[in-house]
């Protein structure tokens, strides 16, 4: 199983960052030296998708212009005989083969997905949301592929969450462990209350699912806060097609909310090679000063 098509959903509203994303997108909020965007279309060329759609909305048109060339901010670059920092504004465009489509109407999660049926046409596909980043050795998606081709199924980044969270995200239920971190699934729920969830595992944000999904949001009607579930298409797809669950190596970091993106900053600023040990000295000594 080839997966070489990806779509990024981002095209909510980033309410819970407010006001900083009144005008600039959520999924371009800076972390350290880059985008939180980049992060994700890094990982997912690394995982060898080739081609890109960004599912956005009404103010996003930084996404694009990011994506693409900027002949006067690099001419001027060149001009100047800046020419690691006119390579760094040439590299981000071509990445990959970035293509976006907007969603239009804010109507779920299932439904911006299923706006992306003509461009992902008859090929599995991954898709990785907007604002969860992920740190870890072997990219997350790529932990999914290769799941995915070993089993022949389509496969779900699965996490255990404890139950504070698992209310906010979603849960699965596990049938039978096939390897060491892959489990075949056989149910999932959407925001389940503690009495529904079925089990202490959530999907969280990285999915290779097979074009049957798309005939299947088409009918979805609408669900947990009235929109349009992508869990719940994928509940009725893992009772006709296989799919599992991969308890990935790894940590995400949801970037959509404050608490989230100080924790991803600090991480991946401590793993950057220019500032990381400085930081790390900085972090020690205002320790030292806490009580
Ligand atoms: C979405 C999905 C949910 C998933 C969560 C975390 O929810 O609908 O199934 O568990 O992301 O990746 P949201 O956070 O957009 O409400």
């Amino acid at each position: 199983m080839k997966v070489r098509k990806a779509i990024i959903p981002a095209a909510g509203l980033g309410t819970r960052m407010l006001p900083n994303t009144k005008s600039i997108p959520k999924e371009m909020l800076p972390l350290v030296d880059k985008p939180v965007l980049q992060y994700i279309i890094e990982e997912a060329v690394a995982a060898g998708i080739e081609q890109i759609l960004i599912i956005t909305n009404r103010g996003k048109t930084p996404i694009e212009d990011y994506f693409d060339y900027a002949p006067d901010l690099e001419a001027r670059l060149l001009q100047d005989g800046k020419l690691d920092e006119a390579h760094k504004v040439r590299e981000v465009a071509d990445m990959a083969d970035v293509f976006f489509l907007r969603q239009k109407e804010t109507k779920g999660l299932g439904h911006a997905v299923w706006r992306a049926k003509s461009f992902v046409g008859n090929e599995p596909f991954a898709i990785l949301l907007g604002d969860d980043i992920m740190l870890s050795e072997k990219p997350v998606l790529k932990q999914l592929v290769e799941a995915a081709e070993k089993y022949s199924c389509s496969a779900v980044a699965i996490h255990q969450v404890p139950d504070e969270l698992i209310v906010k995200y979603s849960s699965v239920k596990l049938k039978e462990k096939l390897s060491d971190r892959v489990y075949s699934i056989d149910d999932m729920n959407e925001k389940p209350t503690l009495d529904e969830k079925l089990s202490d595992y959530a999907i969280l944000g990285r999915y290779v699912l097979t074009p049957a999904i798309f005939d299947i949001l088409e009918k979805t009607p609408p669900g947990r806060n009235n929109e349009i579930q992508l869990t719940d298409g994928m509940k009725e797809l893992c009772h006709i097609e296989p799919m599992c669950g991969v308890d990935y190596e790894g940590r995400r970091y949801d970037t959509g909310n404050l608490k989230g993106y100080l924790e991803a900053i600090i991480d991946f600023a401590l793993e950057n090679k220019e500032v990381g040990q400085w930081l790390r000295g900085f972090i020690k000594e205002k320790a030292e000063s806490f009580d």
